[in-house]
């Protein structure tokens, strides 16, 4: 949510910004702006809209030299996505420039503080707020860093906020609580960045900073002191992914390289699980075996996507830890009161890390005194921070706004976390484990063969341009399956859809069903006859109300021929791992009917890939 980019050097600023902007574009697009520092005064220009729409207006009015900037793309909170919202915000005397992701919850008041002394603000945001206050602070003779922490004492709520002053070119401040903010180190250039990915192609060392803090870089160097103002220092870390990661390979969309990737997402968060004798060992993995073994519920907790990798854990988890496990949205979660113990462990799923009712979310809960455990796929982020344990999955950089490889990876997380539960509480055998390690090990071959019968997928989402509803049904693990079939289709080709357990569909979704209606079907497999059968029954049932079937069958399994109007076919998988297989085809749908649509698949509308805000 918002991208924000800083940067001080001796390369062209506006160069560094604009190209950190467009690797953060993903985090939201409603406007983009930069605010550079050149002889003294500040060079602005932002505009509504993509990137692309900043950078014509630049190419018409070029900025001048600088070697000091800061930049920002916006997923709107305060005021419509318009020019005069967009950031960088001035000061009253455009003496300093900020850019600012999170909501600054006391706005209200402090504008009207402003207003009262004479302040004129321009824009509907919160963020201009905070930069008339650091004006005012530079202005009574503060140097930026001490102005930044004079103003972040000020407001409430979550912020990054990153800022210039006109008059000092030599640094670029920045303040975070709650909001993402990594430091890129260089060799006599600093970069600020929402994450790595706005300054990767420059380098890959990096700094974690912690929450309450204010860091200063400059070209020689980087500090950090906390709201209080004692010095502090940043985690530094090594980024092992590079550039190439973050780029598109020949793909027309991130999404569909993410989508292709994921055989080797799988396999690489495979990777490095197991001893030597065989025994599964997470490494990250700090909660001792005692203290999993007094583990008497577990919580998941997670939304949009990851929501339903959490749901697919839920069947995998009860199956072979005997645990009870609830799956709960983040947004809701503690606001019912949950009854939460030491002897619970919250599971928290979470591409980014960042999600802020996530986030919310695990600091209840360890007010609650239970343990939490991340999944998560961003390094040094928020959400594995704040955690007493973290499954890292390896996806590499998502960039695609609709979660596709993270998915994946947080379903062989998910399992892994399962099997290693079964070990230490001796509730699976270890010839067991080994059986289903075997089976993991096999699904990126799996999940290739599916994508190398991509085209048909593909040729029958160019044949469904002109739908505009299509209902997915699944039962056990496939159900969340379906749930998110429905989701891609909603988030990218924007059509209504719906994912339904397929018993349920008889109490009422039923009625919804019409000639012609697409009706997309994850049949269990065969190995599981009841709950086969019982899907096989709820195919017909929709076909005889004239729905058009599409059953995403185990290869094999000729009975639902009959049933169905268009087969796809799946690898022969365990039912628990069928999601890792089932959900690629809806992928492949979702990505290839939005692209004939013409919808950017990348950057859907009103969506942004981290939502920093609850
Ligand atoms: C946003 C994204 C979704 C994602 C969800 C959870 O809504 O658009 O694609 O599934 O956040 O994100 P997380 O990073 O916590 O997994």
């Amino acid at each position: 949510m918002c991208g924000i980019v800083g940067y001080v050097g001796e390369k062209q600023a506006q160069d560094v910004v604009i190209e950190g902007l467009r690797r953060l574009e993903y985090r939201g697009y409603d406007s983009a702006g930069v605010a550079l520092v050149a002889d003294g005064t500040l060079a602005t220009e932002k505009r509504a809209g993509k990137l692309a729409n900043l950078e014509k207006a630049i190419a018409d009015h070029p900025l001048p030299p600088a070697t000091t900037g800061i930049g920002h793309t916006r997923w709107a909170t305060h005021g419509a996505p318009n020019d005069r919202n967009a950031h960088p915000h001035p000061g009253a005397d455009r003496r300093v420039a900020l850019v600012h992701n999170g909501i600054i919850e006391n706005f209200a008041e402090l504008r009207a503080e402003l207003e009262t002394g004479g302040h004129l603000l321009l824009s509907e945001t919160d963020t201009e707020v905070a930069a008339h206050l650091l004006e005012v602070e530079v202005e009574s003779g503060a140097d930026l860093t001490q102005a930044m922490l004079a103003v972040v004492r000020r407001l409430e709520g979550a912020f990054t906020l990153v800022a210039v002053d006109a008059q000092d070119p030599s640094r670029v401040v920045a303040a975070r609580r709650n909001s993402p903010l990594v430091v890129g180190i260089g060799e006599g250039e600093n970069f600020l960045g929402s994450d790595v990915s706005a300054f990767i192609e420059h380098t890959r060392e990096a700094l974690e900073l912690g929450q309450d803090q204010v860091v200063t870089i400059t070209r020689a160097g980087v500090s950090v002191v906390g709201f209080d103002g004692t010095p502090a220092v940043g985690r530094r870390y090594h980024v092992d992914w590079d550039l190439s990661a973050a780029e598109k390979d020949g793909h027309d969309w991130f999404m569909r390289k993410e989508i292709y990737e994921q055989p080797r997402a799988v396999a690489d968060s495979l990777l490095g699980r197991r001893t030597p004798e065989g025994h599964l060992h997470l490494d990250e993995m700090r909660l001792s075996d005692q203290e999993l073994r007094d583990v008497d519920k577990i919580i998941i907790i997670a939304c949009g996507t990851s929501f339903y990798a959490g749901m697919v854990a839920k069947y995998a988890l009860e199956h072979w830890t005997r645990v009870p496990v609830e799956v709960e949205l983040a947004s809701e979660f503690r606001y019912r009161d949950p009854i939460l113990d030491y002897s619970t462990l919250v599971v928290a799923i979470s591409q980014s890390g960042e999600t802020a009712d996530t986030l919310q979310a695990i600091r209840h809960a360890r007010t609650q005194r239970s343990k939490v455990l991340a999944i998560c796929n961003t390094n040094g982020s928020t959400i594995p921070r704040e955690s007493d344990a973290v499954i890292y999955t390896h996806a590499g950089p998502e960039i695609g706004v609709a979660s596709t490889k993270g998915f994946l990876t947080q379903l062989v997380a998910c399992y892994l976390l399962a099997l290693y539960l079964a070990q230490v509480k001796g509730t699976r055998y270890g010839d067991e484990i080994d059986q289903v390690m075997a089976q993991l090990e096999e699904m990126p071959g799996h999940i290739e063969q599916v994508l190398a019968a991509g085209q048909t997928v593909y040729e029958l989402a160019r044949e469904h341009v002109d739908t505009r509803a299509v209902l997915f049904l699944g039962r056990h693990a496939g159900y969340p399956v379906a749930l998110e079939g429905a989701l891609k289709l909603k988030e990218l080709a924007y059509i209504h859809a719906e994912g339904f357990a397929a018993g349920e569909l008889k109490h009422g979704p039923i009625a919804l069903v019409e000639d012609g209606l697409p009706v997309f079907c994850v049949v269990p497999p065969q190995g599981r006859d009841q709950l086969r059968d019982k899907m096989v029954s709820g195919i017909q049932e929709v076909r005889a109300r004239g729905a058009r079937t599409i059953c995403l069958v185990e290869e094999g399994d000729d009975a639902i021929t009959p049933y169905a109007d268009v087969v796809i076919r799946l690898p022969k998988v365990p039912v628990l791992l069928q999601p890792l297989v089932a959900v690629v085809p809806l992928q492949l749908f979702a990505c290839e009917l939005a692209t004939v649509m013409g919808h950017d698949v990348d950057q859907p509308r009103n969506l942004a890939k981290s939502v920093t805000v609850e």
